[in-house]
């Protein structure tokens, strides 16, 4: 089969779920992960056709986005901060805004590590709360290699897709250092299962978090390839509580950062004050709203 015709059928197939633009993308990285093709490949070369050998496996990957599974599903890996990671259906796929997450607390990490190099110190410590794929903390591990990075969450199964993550040949060549996994239940402010690790590294210098914040009842205004895919308890919230993350982790952010240590959490926009008020009360009353990429309420950062 000709590429071109392969990539109109399949959009074809797929636009009434995505739309047109984002169903062309979709195919075109399925064909980029198969095949090795370019997104203009079918277009500089029409007469480009598909070995047949190829054929079965992009069928099936066709089969499979027809149902609405995510493409990072069907292909394995997700893209972000420049990384490629592992995922599964026990993680999350990492989102654009929790890259700029990662962004806006990789230049507190980088500023940290400067003041710290300028005393003759070295290394920042960084926790990370509910980390599903290890997204942010891998790459804070990897862009910043004197950053060291304890990470918790309480799903086993995110746990070993987080740890599992395969980045040898990045620590060899900058001499990063891998994050610390354990498993942790953050809303149980009195576990052990976090005080214990938490003692053992001492006092952090960030803390990064995009727990879930999804209410229950915006169930209904998500896609089907969100609800149906990726797991509730990496998104959902109960309507009753829906700032129930961010008390927890206020909480430990009071007993893990070091004085003059930072947290950025990413938020409900739909909660952009009341979150910020959250850690007003429990002891950070410099704690702002930051904007996502769309001018919307995302994050909260705040000092101790
Ligand atoms: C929104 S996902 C974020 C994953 C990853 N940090 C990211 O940004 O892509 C939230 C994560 O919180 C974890 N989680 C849910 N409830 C938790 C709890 N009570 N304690 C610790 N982690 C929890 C889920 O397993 C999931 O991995």
């Amino acid at each position: 089969m000709l590429l071109k015709d392969f990539i109109s059928g399949s959009v074809r197939g797929l636009e009434p779920l995505y739309g047109r633009e984002e169903a062309k993308s979709v195919v075109l990285m399925l064909c980029e992960a198969c095949l090795g093709t370019k997104s203009y490949t079918h277009i500089v070369n029409p007469e480009y056709s598909i070995d047949i050998s190829r054929q079965a496996e992009l069928d099936a990957a066709m089969k499979r986005l027809e149902t609405g599974e995510p493409v990072q599903y069907v292909l394995g890996y997700a893209d972000f901060a420049g990384y490629r990671f592992r995922v599964t259906p026990s993680v999350l796929i990492p989102r654009p805004e929790t890259e700029q997450l990662f962004r806006i607390a990789g230049e507190s990490v980088a500023r940290r590590l400067r003041m710290k190099s300028a005393f003759g110190r070295s290394g920042v410590k960084v926790l990370d709360l509910c980390t599903g794929s290890g997204c942010l903390a891998w790459s804070l591990a990897l862009s910043y290699p004197d950053a060291r990075v304890l990470a918790a969450d309480i799903s086993q199964e995110a746990l070993d897709v987080a740890s599992g993550q395969n980045f040898k040949s990045e620590m060899k060549k900058n001499g990063a250092v891998r994050p610390e996994f354990t498993r942790a239940d953050v809303l149980d402010t009195d576990a052990a299962g976090l005080s214990e690790p938490m003692a053992r590294w001492g006092g952090f210098d960030v803390l990064v978090s995009n727990p879930p914040y999804v209410r229950d009842s915006e169930k209904a205004l998500m896609r089907k390839n969100v609800c149906d895919f990726e797991p509730g308890i990496a998104l959902f919230v109960p309507d009753a509580d829906p700032l129930v993350f961010y008390r927890a982790i206020a909480l430990w952010a009071g007993k893990a950062l070091v004085d003059g240590g930072a947290g950025f959490v990413e938020i409900n926009e739909a909660f952009g004050p009341e979150t910020r008020q959250v850690f007003r009360e429990e002891g950070f009353p410099d704690a702002e709203l930051v904007k996502d990429f769309c001018g919307k309420n995302r994050f909260v950062r705040f000092t101790k």
